[in-house]
């Protein structure tokens, strides 16, 4: 080793001692007849001294010549410090240097290696190598590298096999783009990437396996957000002769433990919930249970309560649904403060009509933006539906159900986000259970699988395949964090006919099942054990864990949002004689 210690782990108990230290200069301060500089490597920073008339002038006139990032080489004796730093674990030392290697120079960086750096997103991206010496970059990898550690000790723990399936395989239907590679031995014919291994973990139980994890690569061609990566990583895993709850305990085992373990933090038993009322009270599949904020309705979609026709409000009176939630203590919200709320609602990406508000204000008066149409008294049964207490404000969204309930779950989180209520330290996970099995895709006309077509209808409800498949439910689970989908999964289908049935629903004519599917089908007919299974998000995981949104960050090597990876300059073209090769030709731009 070039070096005796880290420049993380030198104590006061080193007084005295020789060290050797080898890392990256943070920064320099030279004070005329004193110096210092602060040397950084993976595991911290420590200060070295250099002292007119004490030091060699060599040593100084090197360490004169050293700019931020150069690497080098530091001898000396550990000190105690006279002004300490307890911000610093090495704060109570220094170290006075009797040598002093430039092991290599370094220019400029192009952003500071600060933890607040003043580089934008673009060149981070650019450097991300530099970006990655940052410590809270790194501290995120860390947290990674210790999530996939105890991952495995859980599932090693619950006698899981970690196996290891193919990435050139063929289109896995997981409702993206595949991404696809030309095979040079076969002319004209593509492999796909893996959308996830699903079909080779339904084989794995098929071979007998039993308990089968991975964490593993998955690709995705979709577009991008803040909780998306074109490629990505799951903990994907199966089992066979298995409940649903068995899944369901298994898989909040190793939630819990990865808290444990990584977070040292005791999670609550996770709360299930069905889509049904996840949709109801949240307007979303995957809702941000750390605060409450329900939905209320004023005017149901079923008729079950309607406490606004009649009143010639014409907005309400031709809406499918009136519903709304209380910003609790919010009454006081200024005009403008209203107004902002409005047009957050209006944006495109929400598109709702308008918003309107009823104060409970504390003085026991009700005033709203709907005045001209409801009485004080109308107003006061709102009120009672709400719940509500004096000092509350009511904000009410109106239109076709799906419509309005998808706006007001917009709106819900943004009043969370202003109130505060979104502590990313503090960790609230539900199960979501019962997804409807299809999906009706308006643009395609037809049925698709909303999980994937593995997925096996809940037993009772079969027989609605035939007459009202949109109320068909799966035995699908999602599991949430703070708002997050961070898994999914479900008990498969394991009888070849009733997954040709499904494949058959979904469209796919006998001939497309055996070409795409023929070898899942036959395997079935070898003797398939009842099985079913969940995947992570493991970059989601991470990123809740790190109590951040994006997923960015806990992944070393990112794509931007274009799908680029702007270091390496990737995707790009490729020469002509690899395309002749490849037998493919190009159309020009
Ligand atoms: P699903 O498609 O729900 O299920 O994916 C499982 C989990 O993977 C994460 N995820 C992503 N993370 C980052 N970037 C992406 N582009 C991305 N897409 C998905 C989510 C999601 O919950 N084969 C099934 C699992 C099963 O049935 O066992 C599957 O892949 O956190």
């Amino acid at each position: 080793m070039l070096r005796t210690h880290t420049c993380g782990e030198i104590r006061i108990e080193h007084v005295n001692t020789q060290v050797i230290l080898c890392g990256w200069v943070q920064r320099i301060r030279d004070k005329g007849g004193l110096i210092w500089i602060d040397l950084r490597d993976r595991y911290g920073l420590t200060q070295l001294l250099l002292e007119e008339g004490q030091t060699d002038p060599a040593i100084i006139e090197t360490a004169r010549s050293l700019g931020r990032e150069f690497v080098v080489k530091a001898t000396g004796e550990v000190i105690e410090r006279k002004s300490k730093n307890p911000n610093l674990p090495t704060g109570d030392i220094e170290v006075r240097l009797q040598g002093l290697e430039v092991l290599n120079p370094a220019k400029l960086p192009p952003f500071l290696i600060e933890d607040e750096t003043d580089g934008g997103d673009d060149l981070r991206m650019k450097y991300r190598y530099l970006d990655l010496r940052r410590n809270p970059v790194r501290r995120n990898l860390e947290l990674r590298h210790k999530m996939a550690q105890q991952t495995r000790i859980y599932m090693d723990g619950q006698d899981f096999i970690e196996v290891e399936t193919p990435v050139l395989i063929k289109s896995t239907p997981e409702g993206a783009r595949d991404f696809v590679v030309p095979s040079r031995m076969n002319p004209g014919e593509f492999y796909a990437l893996p959308q996830s291994p699903q079909t080779f973990k339904q084989l794995l139980m098929v071979s007998g396996f039993d308990r089968y994890y991975q964490i593993v690569k998955c690709f995705r061609d979709e577009d991008l957000r803040a909780d998306r990566q074109p490629e990505f990583t799951q903990i994907d895993c199966e089992m066979s002769f298995i409940t649903q709850e068995d899944i369901l305990q298994m898989f909040e085992g190793l939630v819990r433990h990865l808290f444990k373990t990584v977070k040292g933090i005791d999670l609550a038993e996770v709360p299930r919930m069905t889509y049904a009322d996840a949709m109801r009270l949240y307007g979303s599949d995957k809702p941000d249970t750390r605060f409450g904020m329900e939905f209320v309705e004023l005017k149901g979609a079923f008729d079950t309560v309607d406490l606004t026709s009649g009143k010639n409000f014409v907005v309400f009176d031709s809406a499918e649904l009136v519903i709304g939630i209380n910003a609790k203590g919010c009454a006081e919200y200024t005009r403008k403060q209203i107004d902002e709320l409005t047009e957050y609602v209006k944006r495109p990406q929400i598109g709702a009509k308008g918003l309107i508000y009823v104060r409970y204000n504390t003085d026991g008066t009700v005033k709203s933006s709907v005045d001209k149409f409801y009485s004080e008294d109308d107003l006061k049964q709102w009120v009672v539906q709400f719940q509500a207490e004096p000092g509350d404000l009511l904000l009410i969204m109106a239109g076709d159900a799906a419509k309005a309930r998808k706006q007001l779950n917009e709106l819900r989180l943004e009043m969370g986000t202003r109130l505060g209520l979104r502590d990313p330290n503090q960790f609230s996970a539900l199960w979501v259970l019962d997804f409807p099995l299809l999906e009706w895709g308006e643009d395609e006309n037809r049925w698709f699988a909303m999980h994937h077509p593995f997925t096996s209808p809940k037993p009772e409800d079969i027989p609605l395949l035939e007459t009202n498949p949109g109320h068909v439910r799966a035995n699908a689970y999602d599991m949430v964090i703070n708002g997050t989908e961070v898994g999914g999964g479900s008990i498969r289908i394991f009888q070849r006919e009733l997954q040709s049935k499904m494949f058959d629903f979904l469209g796919f004519t006998p001939e497309e099942a055996k070409a795409q599917f023929g070898f899942l089908l036959d395997a079935f007919e070898y003797g398939a054990p009842p099985h079913g299974g969940i995947a992570f998000g493991f970059d989601r995981l991470c990123s809740i864990f790190g109590g951040a949104d994006s997923i960015r960050d806990f992944i070393a090597f990112p794509k931007n949002n274009s799908g680029r990876d702007v270091m390496i300059d990737s995707p790009a073209t490729i020469s002509p004689a690899q395309l002749d090769e490849l037998q493919i030709a190009v159309a020009k731009k």
